[in-house]
């Protein structure tokens, strides 16, 4: 039986997941509704990607009976709204990065799935691309001897945009950009939590986080170095170092494609598509998508490569780095 996907916003991401969701066979894969806060946009959207039920609001999509898990694909400061009223009907829950503005919400939420026993995973693409699956399986099998350095960076001028200036769109390179260098550190490592963290950015008049680097320390003194910007143009490669070798991702670290172990490159390219697409290598979000039929074709009620517990130790790492580079939101104080 296919899994049955509902989505949440028509935006530019839900259209590139939308997309995604096409490459893999419509035996395991259905979009049967979309929802957006006008019906002219999920209409549109609709017949752009020939979806049955086009909603108008998200209250309607969270009681449509025919829907297995929905996609959140709207905006992080809705993130928490959207989870609530979708768990609450009893919904599977994929969500857009970051799950929520701060940790604080995101223990909300995952309280929420935990109450109404259903799956929720934080939409960490990159952790289920084919070049992430090898990366891990390389570590565990100790190819590198001991890990002792990450290196990663993510930067992207993207502050012609709105929701990359205006505070209460959740604009901020940290929660935008620097989360897939911290989360492939905190991955290599194994879902630890670091033990310090020293933060220093750059940030707008309006005191939105626009260039961030972090160093982490792990225990057993292994170390990180994260930089993230959405000003500047970055190399975005990623590197990992051991005591007996070296993987590296040369480039756009995020959505990775190729892979160097040791001086040895190996490629993974992400299914082509007919549709214009919004993000960079984007139809690589089938890998996700497919994980998550497979959890819930297991019962699972969150994923082993994206736990509640990596998402909440993720939350809990751009809290700090934004308390000590000086990004507040409104939703910190609530
Ligand atoms: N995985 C990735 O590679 C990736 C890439 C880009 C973005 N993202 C994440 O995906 C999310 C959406 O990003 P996007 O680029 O798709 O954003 P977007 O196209 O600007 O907006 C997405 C949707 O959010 C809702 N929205 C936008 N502005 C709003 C406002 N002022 N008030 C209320 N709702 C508003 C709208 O929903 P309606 O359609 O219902 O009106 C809109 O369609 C963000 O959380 C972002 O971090 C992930």
């Amino acid at each position: 039986m296919a899994t049955k996907w509902g989505i949440c916003g028509a935006g530019k991401i839900s259209h590139d997941f939308t997309v995604a969701l096409k490459t893999l066979s419509p035996e395991d894969h259905q979009v049967v509704a979309v929802a957006a806060r006008n019906v002219e946009r999920a209409q549109e959207f609709g017949k752009k990607h020939s979806i049955r039920a086009a909603y108008g609001s998200y209250v309607e999509l969270a009681r449509d009976p025919n829907i297995d898990v929905v996609y959140i694909g709207v905006i992080h400061p809705y993130h928490l709204n959207c989870c609530l009223l979708f768990m609450d009907a009893k919904k599977n829950v994929l969500c857009e990065k970051p799950l929520a503005m701060n940790a604080r919400e995101v223990k909300e939420i995952l309280d929420s799935a935990k109450r109404n026993n259903v799956f929720l995973m934080e939409a960490v693409w990159s952790r289920f691309f084919p070049a992430s699956v090898e990366i891990r399986r390389l570590l565990a099998q100790g190819e590198l001897g001991e890990v002792k350095m990450v290196r990663a960076e993510f930067g992207q001028p993207l502050m012609h945009l709105p929701r990359s200036m205006d505070k209460n769109l959740g604009a901020g390179t940290t929660l935008d950009l620097g989360i897939y260098p911290l989360q492939f550190s905190m991955m290599v490592y194994g879902g630890e939590k670091p033990e310090s963290i020293k933060a220093t950015g750059v940030c707008t008049e309006t005191g939105v986080d626009e260039t961030t680097v972090v160093t982490l320390k792990f225990s057993k003194g292994r170390m990180a170095v994260i930089t993230c910007s959405s000003g500047l143009e970055l190399d975005n490669d990623a590197v990992i170092v051991g005591t007996k070798g070296t993987i590296r991702i040369p480039a756009h670290m995020w959505c990775p494609t190729s892979v160097v172990v040791n001086g040895k490159e190996s490629q993974y390219p992400v299914p082509e598509s007919d549709f214009t697409l919004n993000f960079l290598n984007s139809t690589g979000m089938c890998y996700e998508a497919e994980a998550v039929r497979q959890c819930l074709l297991k019962g699972l009620k969150e994923s082993p490569v994206m736990s509640h517990a990596d998402s909440l130790a993720l939350a809990e790492v751009e809290d700090e780095v934004r308390r000590q580079v000086g990004v507040v939101y409104s939703q910190d104080s609530g």
